[in-house]
């Protein structure tokens, strides 16, 4: 396992099974009250550029779950945010902390703090890349379905740092990833270049990507930095609604995946998401037990 994680991309298959292992294990044992002080005085660096619920308040419980100390710190407030060198940063904060998660805007730029940094990097959200997330999605699809393997993903939406880490993190896992966007706001190309020659099928058309479907993610049309786009993006994602409609060409058992917050009468009608509450919840704590895998792994050599 490297370092860091930063994109799924940089993941084997092995490494990726280890690390949902590791996470089903951990939550079996947060059940049974069978504690794991595997990073006990440890602190993790909690970077936030963008807003957040889930990653924050996850990473924050998990750490100190594990015996740790998670320490939030705000990019506008740091001296990055008045034009401090990421590299400069990076070496800084090696000396104090034992690993940093960052949610921000340039994955360029979290490859560089990576770089530069010789405590663990763990990607909380970029414009291109959402890897903790998909590890939680993963996780809650082999919790409700069994397995991965062969299984049919279909992403419905826009393009972006959903899409890319579904569409890696699902192909890694040997699932048929089936994308349906609007041609102008397909995945990224490094993305597409990855996918090539594997099981993955573009097509701007809904109900052809989720044919016979036994998963079905979508995510909002307007990610974070892009609330300017809002108006124009609500025109161009008509249509790419994860509805009643479409959940009849999918398989009957079919779950619906949300990495929330979700835009009820956009990306998902309000009726598929109440009648798929559920799995969509499951998928939100999972965020819990598969990034305290993550910082086990990372930053605990487990
Ligand atoms: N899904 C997700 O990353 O949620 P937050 O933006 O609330 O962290
Ligand atoms: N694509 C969304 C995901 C939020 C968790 C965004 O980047 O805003």
């Amino acid at each position: 396992m490297k370092k860091d994680l930063l994109k799924l991309m940089d993941l084997t298959k092995p490494e990726l099974f280890h690390i949902l292992d590791v996470a089903d294990q951990l939550k079996y044992d947060q059940k049974h009250n069978i504690a794991h002080p595997i990073l006990k005085d440890k602190t993790l660096g909690m970077i936030f550029e963008k807003s957040s619920t889930r990653t924050r308040v996850s990473f924050e419980v998990g750490i100190s779950q594990l015996g740790g100390h998670g320490l939030f710190l705000s990019g506008s407030e740091l001296q990055m945010g008045r034009g401090e060198p990421i590299e400069d940063t990076a070496r800084v904060l090696s000396r104090y902390l034992d690993g940093i998660m960052i949610r921000t805007y340039s994955q360029e730029m979290v490859e560089k703090l990576a770089e530069y940094a010789t405590i663990p990097i763990i990607n909380g959200l970029t414009d291109f890349a959402h890897p903790c997330q998909v590890l939680a999605d993963l996780m809650t699809i082999r919790e409700h379905l069994s397995t991965l393997e062969g299984l049919k993903m279909c992403y419905i939406g826009d393009g972006n740092n959903m899409a890319n880490s579904l569409i890696v993190g699902g192909l890694l896992a040997d699932m048929e990833v089936a994308v349906a966007t609007p041609k102008a706001y397909q995945p990224d190309a490094s993305v597409r270049a990855y996918a090539e020659g594997k099981a993955y099928t573009w097509t701007e058309d809904i109900f052809e990507a989720s044919k016979d479907a036994d998963v079905i993610f979508t995510d909002v049309w307007a990610s974070m930095g892009q609330e300017g786009e809002a108006e124009e993006r609500r025109k161009v994602f008509t249509g790419y609604q994860v509805n009643e409609e479409l959940l009849k060409v999918a398989k009957k058992t079919a779950m619906v995946q949300h990495c929330l917050p979700a835009h009820r009468g956009e990306e998902i009608t309000a009726d598929v998401f109440e009648a798929h509450a559920q799995e969509i919840f499951d998928e939100a704590e999972n965020r819990l037990h598969a990034q305290k895998a993550v910082m086990a792994i990372l930053m605990g050599n487990l």
